[in-house]
């Protein structure tokens, strides 16, 4: 009850944050439009019929109070649902955008740790419905309102004669109550669990036929037609289980309505019996008829709505839920300095030994390793080795396990975060696409210097993308990817270039590329890691590949296996050596002599 109250609060709070002043407007207006101005009718009319029912003679002016309360009232109604007509849809627009909004601010605050948890994935998908649940919990709620307004009004007014309707009509409709609460728990799930599972497979296969490179296996291998009937059979028996559900729970639902209905015909008896003695007019007869209507018909909005609201509040909840959640790493309020000298700074692992959060196997296990200001340096390992491992260590994605970091000899941990990303520039093998003009893709690696012509044409040459920006019709303002309709498509190569153009834009001392460039083949990847060496000399470039044959221009070549270093030296010493290094770039280098 507390909770529901609570989570209630927060979503009115979520509708006023979003509408402001119209949020309180709608709700007045719908209590109004259903509760007060019915019961202002009432009273009137009922007057109405009392005077007229007494035979004295009734001049126009003698009612001309009532006609003028009659017209100013329904004036306001008037004025009340064309507003709630023509702006429901804008107010609800609204407020799905500001929750839009919220969620994506909220995305902005977390970081990868977050992302990578399987958990907060699952939680994510669930927040698809979320935006409409709440909506409809805001009609629920302001119903909620009015129901209670609804019943005290009635109460009040029907309790002067017939002090016993009100405890009578209260006691028929807990009956309805709970079943509709057994009624919703049996259903729910369809609407939540259930439903989300649905759109999840239906938004899958959609992809599967419709994009880019899923399209075309659909096509060979006919898989169209099993792709389509999987979704058909899913809606099959999604329907089929929803539909026994909800016929389970309906033969209660209409019982206790029909009980509600007899406690209802029994007052209206006594108040018939009333009339026929004399004892109530005609007129008052309406009012209390009309009145004990509204007291069942608020004691059961109450409930109902009550227990609707709380049905929803469990899935809003994960709303609430998303948006409490906080960082996995945070940088510290008292940071320490990285020291100037030498910078690039050295980067220490030291004993390292780590293990993803929740799980058990250690990744990395006395992790030792020293890199020199300025040293290249390249991993190489096969998939799975722990070199993107070792990256997000380096970032600080995750802390390590047991043993320490250190830049210029001080733990990561006490490095505000900021100033150590102001320093390096990553490319990753899954690298951003912007679906936005050539230029943006360059500049978004360094807004500060975003009308930098000199270093923007500089880092589009280095990185090579210079070769294609000519032919594209727009040059640098030209849109590049597909999505928007102006837009070019680039090959996975230029984007490459492109993506690397922006690395190499945020011209920062530490150069990490993981690699970006495993998707386009041995030589072309050959020719960028070396002219990233070449290129950025004075930088620490940390080269990442599981190609042995693309990264023996590296200072030091460091081959890791299951976490550990397992030879370390130039490509001439390893080569010396005749060790898996040799055995590998030998098997490997054939590809393309
Ligand atoms: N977020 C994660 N949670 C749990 N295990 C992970 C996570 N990311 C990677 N791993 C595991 O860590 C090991 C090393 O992965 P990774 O560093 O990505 O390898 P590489 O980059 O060398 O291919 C793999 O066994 C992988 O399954
Ligand atoms: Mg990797």
């Amino acid at each position: 009850m507390k909770k529901t109250l609570k989570y209630c609060y927060k979503i009115l709070q979520l509708s006023w944050a979003a509408n402001k002043f119209y949020a309180i407007l709608s709700i007045v207006g719908t209590i109004y439009q259903s509760t007060l101005y019915p019961f202002i009718l009432v009273i009137v009319l009922s007057n109405l019929l009392d005077r007229l029912g007494k035979h004295s003679i009734v001049t126009i002016s003698d009612l001309s109070g009532l006609i003028g309360v009659f017209i100013i009232s329904t004036l306001i109604l008037m004025v009340i649902t064309s507003y709630l007509e023509t702006q429901s849809v804008l107010l609800d627009t609204r407020m799905d955008n500001y929750i839009d909004l919220q969620i994506q601010k909220k995305l902005t605050q977390l970081d990868p740790a977050t992302f990578e948890n399987s958990e907060f994935q699952n939680l994510l998908s669930q927040l698809e419905g979320v935006k409409g649940t709440i909506g409809v919990n805001v009609m629920r709620i302001t119903a909620f309102i009015d129901s209670i307004f609804k019943l005290i009004t009635a109460s009040i007014v029907v309790s002067m004669t017939f002090p016993l309707f009100v405890p009578l009509m209260l006691v028929a409709v807990i009956p309805s109550f709970f079943s509709l609460d057994d009624y919703r728990n049996k259903v729910w799930k369809y609407f939540v669990e259930e439903r989300s599972l649905l759109v999840r497979v239906s938004q899958y296969i959609k992809n599967l036929l419709s994009q880019d490179g899923t399209s075309k296996e659909v096509v060979i291998y006919k898989s169209g037609d099993v792709l389509y009937n999987k979704v058909k059979e899913h809606q099959k028996s999604y329907i089929q289980k929803f539909t026994k559900a909800s016929e389970a729970g309906l033969p209660s639902v209409i019982g206790t309505r029909i009980i509600e209905f007899l406690a209802f015909l029994f007052t209206q008896f006594l108040n018939l019996k009333a009339v026929l003695a004399g004892s109530l007019g005609i007129g008052q007869f309406t009012l209390y008829f009309q009145q004990t209507q509204n007291i069942m018909l608020g004691a059961h909005g109450i409930l109902d709505h009550y227990s609707s609201i709380n049905m929803r509040n469990k899935y809003i909840e994960k709303y609430f839920e998303f948006m409490a959640k906080e960082r996995i790493i945070h940088s510290p309020i008292d940071a320490t300095p990285i020291p100037k000298e030498p910078l690039p700074p050295t980067i220490e692992f030291k004993n390292v030994s780590f293990k993803y959060p929740n799980t058990k196997r250690y990744i990395l296990k006395n992790f030792n390793l020293l890199i020199h200001t300025g040293e290249k340096i390249a991993f190489v390992g096969e998939n799975g080795a722990g070199k993107t491992t070792l990256i997000k260590l380096l970032l600080r994605f995750y802390d390590v396990t047991e043993g320490e970091l250190l830049v210029n000899g001080v733990n990561i941990k006490h490095i505000n975060l900021e100033k150590w990303y102001a320093i390096i520039g990553v490319l990753f093998q899954e690298f951003i696409k912007y679906q936005f003009t050539f230029k943006e893709n360059v500049y978004f690696g360094n807004k500060k210097e975003a009308n930098n012509l000199e270093l923007l044409k500089d880092a589009i040459k280095k990185s090579g993308a210079d070769e294609f920006v000519r032919d594209l019709p727009l040059k640098y303002d030209q849109t590049v990817g597909k999505m928007f309709k102006e837009g070019i498509d680039l090959s996975g190569g230029q984007w490459q270039k492109l993506a690397l153009a922006r690395t190499f834009f945020k011209n920062a001392p530490i150069l990490i590329l993981d690699e970006p460039t495993s998707a386009i083949d041995a030589k072309a990847e050959y020719e960028i890691f070396e002219r990233v060496q070449e290129l950025q000399k004075d930088k620490t470039v940390i080269i990442i590949s599981h190609r042995f044959s693309t990264v023996r221009n590296a200072d030091r070549i460091l081959v890791l296996d299951e976490g550990r270093i397992i030879e370390e030296g130039s490509h001439e010493l390893l080569m010396k050596k005749k060790g898996l290094y040799a055995e590998l770039f030998n098997i490997q280098a054939q590809g393309y002599k």
